[in-house]
């Protein structure tokens, strides 16, 4: 039940609940970063809240189902009602429409005007009426990426940059070029006033963001040349990136895996199936040999590079012979991880319009199998790790074990330790001891 007497308390509350990907976390740290200054503070509670906000996904209908559900949950709680605002791609996608459907949500409001929430508070405040802002903005002079040098809060010793948004790609199966509008690149100089004050403040690893992240190029500077240039200009210990489309995997880049220590030696490269007509029935722009050619040369730069996918079975059309050739050709491939989907239709997608003919029961079952493979795959590439030294990023302590700490190699492997306090943050050597499907275990090594 929510709490009625709200005491002495000068500053609001507010909550934020985030689903879906690393760009929505991002965001949710501009929003509290937004709304803190107007004298909010943050509850992980939602029944204490004045202000509760969903920030939304819609990659999969389940995602989406998800979103309405919690808002639901809100609405139907006992107690005063704290004024609800819904963003993020689901908000995006539904508009107008979530309001019929919801009529006590105060605030509607897509990726791209996140930057207004302060003026839509005051609407909703002054007004008393629902404000609504979905407009997607696709030119570079109009798009705010937020300065985010004094909203972000670091939390841990990495942080994310957003260095893009938007995608310009069109394959079948996606609706994030329609939530997330086409692409717009920020400023290198921008990146790298972000990456340096944040090194300032402890960060010591940054994840590049955006949704077709390697296509980055603005002024001239491409993707690869972005990477050199935060290498040498700031202090960052490690930069990674999230998430490359393959087709934009150029040879400037995996040049770079070769020549920049800093660049960590791993490359997310979702796949989507292993066979060819299938790829070209989601408009992925390659196919199994120019992938394979892609990892092969990736693999030549860097022999220790890790490689992780996403995949998704039951694609319109998928026969038993084209889902085995995903299963052969991720065998053959040898990737070191894996995130695999059921296929989910979504509304205004080339591939809506197509019969979504794969029956709920044989997805769970090609996705099973799929992942019954990897998981045996990556728990002999992640063995080939027992008995090396790793340097591993402290993240932080095992909330239940005193005494174990977390990490990350530089291959992105889960690594747990036993240390000491102090260690957070620090990158130290770790000698693997134990290898499972998705995490090693080692020992602190002479550092
Ligand atoms: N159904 C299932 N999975 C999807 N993905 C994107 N769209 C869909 C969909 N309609 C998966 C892809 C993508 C990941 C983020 O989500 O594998 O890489
Ligand atoms: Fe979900 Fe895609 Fe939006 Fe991320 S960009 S929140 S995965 S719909």
């Amino acid at each position: 039940m929510r709490k009625k007497d709200y005491g002495l308390r000068v500053n609001k509350l507010f909550h934020i609940k985030t689903f879906g990907c690393q760009m929505n976390e991002h965001d949710s740290l501009k929003i509290s970063a937004l709304i803190k200054p107007l004298g909010f503070e943050e509850t992980a509670d939602p029944l204490q809240a004045d202000l509760v906000l969903f920030n939304t996904c819609t990659v999969r209908q389940k995602a989406h189902d998800k979103a309405f559900s919690e808002i639901g949950k809100v609405i139907a709680a006992e107690g005063k009602r704290p004024l609800i605002g819904v963003c993020g791609c689901m908000a995006q996608e539904e508009g107008v429409k979530l309001l019929h459907r919801f009529p006590e949500i105060n605030l509607v409001f897509g990726p791209d005007q996140i930057y207004k929430l302060p003026e839509l508070l005051e609407i909703v405040e002054k007004e008393k009426r629902p404000a609504i802002a979905t407009e997607l903005i696709n030119s570079a002079e109009d798009y705010h990426f937020l300065d985010t040098l004094e909203a972000t809060r670091l939390n841990g010793p990495t942080a994310y940059v957003t260095i893009m948004k938007g995608c310009n790609s069109h394959c079948s199966y996606c609706i994030v070029p329609k939530v997330r509008g086409t692409e717009v690149c920020r400023p290198a100089r921008d990146i790298i006033r972000e990456t340096e004050f944040l090194v300032e403040k402890g960060c010591k690893e940054v994840t590049l963001l955006g949704q077709t992240v390697n296509s980055y190029c603005n002024d001239g500077v491409s993707f690869a040349e972005l990477i050199a240039l935060i290498s040498k200009n700031t202090g960052v210990a490690r930069i990674r990136f999230t998430s490359p489309h393959p087709k934009d995997v150029k040879d400037d880049l995996i040049e770079e895996y070769g020549q920049n220590p800093k660049l960590c030696p791993h490359i997310h490269m979702p796949l989507q199936s292993g066979s060819d007509a299938v790829l070209k029935r989601m408009r992925r722009a390659y196919n199994t040999t120019t992938y394979s050619a892609k990892i092969e040369k990736l693999r030549a730069a860097r022999p220790d590079i890790a490689i992780s996918t996403d995949m998704i079975v039951g694609f319109p059309g998928e026969s038993d012979a084209e889902f085995q050739q995903s299963l052969d050709f991720i065998k053959g491939i040898g990737l070191d991880a894996m995130y695999a989907f059921k296929y989910s239709p979504r509304p205004d997608t080339e591939a809506f319009g197509m019969a979504d003919d794969v029956a709920r029961e044989k997805k769970e079952e090609r996705l099973q199998r799929l992942l019954d493979l990897q998981n045996n795959l990556s728990k002999s590439k992640n063995e080939t790790r027992i008995g090396l030294v790793e340097e591993v990023l402290v993240e932080g302590a095992d909330k239940k074990k005193r005494g174990r700490f977390c990490g990350r190699s530089s291959h992105n492997r889960i690594v747990n330790f036993a240390g000491q306090e102090g260690l957070i943050g620090a990158i130290v050597k770790v000698k693997i001891t134990k290898a499972y499907s998705n995490s090693l275990e080692g020992e602190l090594w002479k550092n």
